[in-house]
């Protein structure tokens, strides 16, 4: 695929994420420069090296493509692999992982070209998959990372959650699809079981339908024990910080709601960080920029 064929786009959620975690790669590898650490940056759904548009196929189920899309594709812009070799002190190692070949030979490309070349690492394949091996295979007590999680929709299983979690090494930002969870979230509480079992795949437990729906008293809705809809864009944002919250040493309170251009809720900006002695900083700095990004 090459770069003209690709359909760009530069919409203002897309610049907004990529200039939060940006500066954060910035203070982060200002602050651990003279540490003993090996820093690491993984880029878990890296794309192509350029932002590019949604389209639809069998491995982007569960994706809102048209609220994805916004209506003026604009000029070639730096995706995250692209903004993330631009980081200035670097990083010693990179580690980019697509599950598309085409996007892969397109990074490829980018790491052959790059004066970075020697510490760029790409990996074909699931991020669920990838992600496991590296953060149970790999030995962290050396190493510390920013793991960055860009998925379309609701690809990231609460297990590889965890498992980052649990390498107390790793800082965290994810985008969580939370227009695509409120639209599974019907207001009937008829959920088919493929949806609430993807929810429960999400939220790593079944305890989102109890926070999310009410039964309804007798007599309303024209029968007894009916479920009814009781949540909003707060609740949802609310039960998945809580649920990381649950398993790193600390997480930013104030994650940002991205929308389209109609104003449409798309995804939460989150923060999470693995290692207890730096969670405190690593908070405080992702809670600022978090709060005074425009
Ligand atoms: C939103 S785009 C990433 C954009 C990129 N972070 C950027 O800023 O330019 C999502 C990418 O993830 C890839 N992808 C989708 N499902 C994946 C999975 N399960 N594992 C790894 N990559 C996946 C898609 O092929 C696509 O390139």
């Amino acid at each position: 695929m090459c770069a003209r064929q690709l359909q760009m786009y530069g919409g203002s959620w897309t610049e907004k994420k990529l200039q939060i975690l940006s500066k954060y790669l910035e203070a982060y590898t200002k602050a651990l420069k003279n540490q003993p650490f090996e820093l690491i940056y993984i880029d878990a759904f890296a794309g192509t090296g350029y932002r590019e548009l949604p389209t639809a196929g069998p491995d982007d189920e569960g994706t809102l493509f048209a609220e994805l899309v916004e209506p003026d594709p604009q000029q070639f812009l730096d995706g995250s692999a692209r903004m993330a070799l631009g980081i200035s002190p670097p990083f010693h190692r990179y580690m980019f992982i697509e599950k598309s070949g085409t996007r892969l030979s397109e990074l490829k490309k980018l790491r052959d070209s790059s004066d970075l070349c020697d510490r760029i690492e790409l990996k074909l394949g699931d991020c669920n998959d990838e992600l496991l091996d590296i953060c149970m295979n790999w030995d962290w007590r050396g190493q510390r990372a920013v793991l960055f999680l860009d998925p379309f929709g609701m690809q990231v299983d609460w297990s590889t959650i965890e498992a980052v979690a649990r390498t107390r090494a790793i800082d965290m930002w994810i985008l969580f699809p939370i227009s695509a969870v409120n639209r599974l979230l019907t207001q009937s509480g008829n959920i088919p079981t493929k949806w609430a079992d993807r929810l429960t795949n999400l939220f790593g437990t079944p305890t989102w339908q109890e926070e999310f729906y009410q039964n309804a008293p007798d007599g309303l809705f024209g029968s007894t024990g009916v479920s009814r809809k009781a949540c909003d864009w707060m609740d949802i944002a609310g039960l998945w910080n809580e649920r990381l919250r649950s398993v790193f040493a600390d997480v930013a309170d104030n994650p940002r709601m991205l929308h389209n251009s109609t104003g449409a809720p798309l995804f939460l900006f989150c923060f999470a960080a693995a290692n207890p002695k730096g969670a405190p900083i690593a908070k405080r700095i992702a809670g600022h920029i978090l709060e005074h990004m425009e």
